[in-house]
């Protein structure tokens, strides 16, 4: 008969850990230490990469004018390095800045002297235009600061191709230097310097506190101008503009009522379908409306975004305000920027938005590489033969196909909403 040994016996002596060495005791102790160090190192890292994935998602916004990677005062002076390479890195900060829910710090107050000079532009834009009927006078409008210097100038060069667009424009911005380079290469333009601490003038990350209160400057700067009657365009300057779009703009309310028109998003399903830009307004009681509430809203939870509100007052048509939207083959987004050529050429787009994307330095690159960056590499002075290449490139795409097999191929565009 075999003996079995009981299963409640300890294989080891339990002495040997009941009484340790106190140096070994202190050895353990030590290394328990680093090891829990090393966990919460690893936690640490984990969790930085899950915030910047979901920062990543944050590119689905159409990002309005001023994401940046340490990139300013460029104009004039010295090279540009990068424009043609994509440095890509991801400016930390960018990890770090959440938005700032206290909203204790305060937003600049816009001085009145420059709602007068605004003003006073923009009625002496809309007078010119006297022969025009009233649904067709406005006044093309952007507010952009130092980080967007050569994208503005690019968007300059781009459309000084086209008539009637740069002596209705007003750029509104807190760059001086960008202010005087506009005012000695396009004399036409309308400059107007707003002075803001210097924390605007280099570099706003996405959902930085600047980022907020910029946008909350450029819903309130919307807001008085309807409130003073102007119909504008609100636009921005990374965006590629093919075709003259005025035409757009003065048809608008040709057909349908309308208090605010936007472009769609070429993605959808990913919560918003509207762009927030261009945007035509009309200095209606519904777009009043929609402007007085969302400032309201943005100034009252500073982690809202101008998009989101005005794709939510919009989609509820909030106290009965007209949102109509612009066709994707019309105004396309960054989409199209993903479309082999073929694709490309079953539209032709007044203009291609340079969005769903970061960092206005990528932004260039990816004009660039699209030959749709019209500045000379070192003067950054505007280039005909670029912008002339760009046009018949352009052009050709266009005619790749007759337009009846344009009109009739199947949109790779998803359906979007219309509203
Ligand atoms: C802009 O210039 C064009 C071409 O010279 C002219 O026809 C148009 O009336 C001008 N518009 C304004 C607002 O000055
Ligand atoms: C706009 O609102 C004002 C004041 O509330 C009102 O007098 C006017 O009739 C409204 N206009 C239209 C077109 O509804
Ligand atoms: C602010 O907006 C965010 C995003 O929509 C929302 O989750 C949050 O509850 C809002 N906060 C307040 C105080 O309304």
């Amino acid at each position: 008969h075999r003996m079995v040994s009981s299963p409640y016996r300890p294989l080891l002596p339990f002495k040997l850990f009941v009484i340790p060495s106190l140096k070994s005791f202190v050895i353990s102790l030590v290394s328990l230490y680093f090891a829990a160090h090393f966990l919460a190192y690893l936690y640490s890292v984990f969790a930085i990469l899950e915030e910047k994935r979901t920062l990543e998602k944050k590119e689905l916004y159409d990002g309005p004018l001023v994401l940046n990677d340490k990139y300013k005062n460029v104009l004039y002076g010295r090279k540009i390095n990068g424009v043609y390479t994509n440095v890509g890195v991801m400016n930390t900060a960018l990890l770090y800045d959440k938005p700032k829910k206290d909203g204790k710090d305060k937003v600049p107050s816009i001085p009145d002297k420059f709602y007068e000079s605004l003003f006073s532009s923009a009625h002496s834009i809309l007078s010119r235009q006297s022969g025009k009927k009233r649904d067709e006078r406005f006044v093309y409008f952007t507010f952009v600061n130092d980080a967007y210097s050569l994208m503005t100038m690019n968007w300059l060069c781009n459309v000084d191709a086209f008539e009637g667009i740069l002596n209705r424009s007003v750029i509104a911005t807190s760059s001086s230097t960008l202010c005087t380079a506009i005012k000695k290469e396009y004399s036409k333009v309308d400059c107007i310097k707003l002075s803001l601490p210097s924390s605007f003038s280099s570099s706003l990350d996405w959902g930085k506190k600047e980022y907020i209160q910029w946008l909350i400057m450029r819903a309130s700067i919307l807001r008085r101008m309807v409130r003073s009657s102007i119909p504008f365009v609100l636009f921005e300057t990374d965006a590629v503009w093919f075709r003259d779009p005025s035409s757009l703009f003065e048809q608008a309310s040709k057909i349908d009522d309308v208090d605010i028109k936007v472009p769609v998003k070429g993605y959808t399903g990913r919560g918003q379908s509207l762009s927030f830009d261009p945007m035509l307004v009309y200095p209606t009681n519904g777009s009043k409306i929609l402007l007085e509430e969302m400032n309201k809203r943005l100034t009252m939870n500073s982690s809202l975004y101008d998009q989101d509100i005005l794709d939510e007052l919009c989609r509820a048509q909030f106290n009965g305000v007209v949102c109509r939207t612009f066709e994707w083959k019309d105004i396309a987004d960054g989409k199209w920027f993903k479309l082999s050529e073929s694709e490309r050429s079953r539209y032709a787009p007044f203009i291609v938005n340079n969005n769903y994307y970061v960092g206005v330095k990528n932004k260039m690159t990816r004009q660039a590489m699209n030959h749709m960056w019209l500045l000379n590499p070192k003067s950054n002075s505007c280039s005909a033969v670029r912008r002339r290449k760009m046009f018949e490139e352009n052009e050709a795409l266009s005619s790749l196909k007759p337009k009846e097999e344009v009109l009739k191929s199947k949109s790779i565009i998803d359906s979007v909403a219309v509203l």
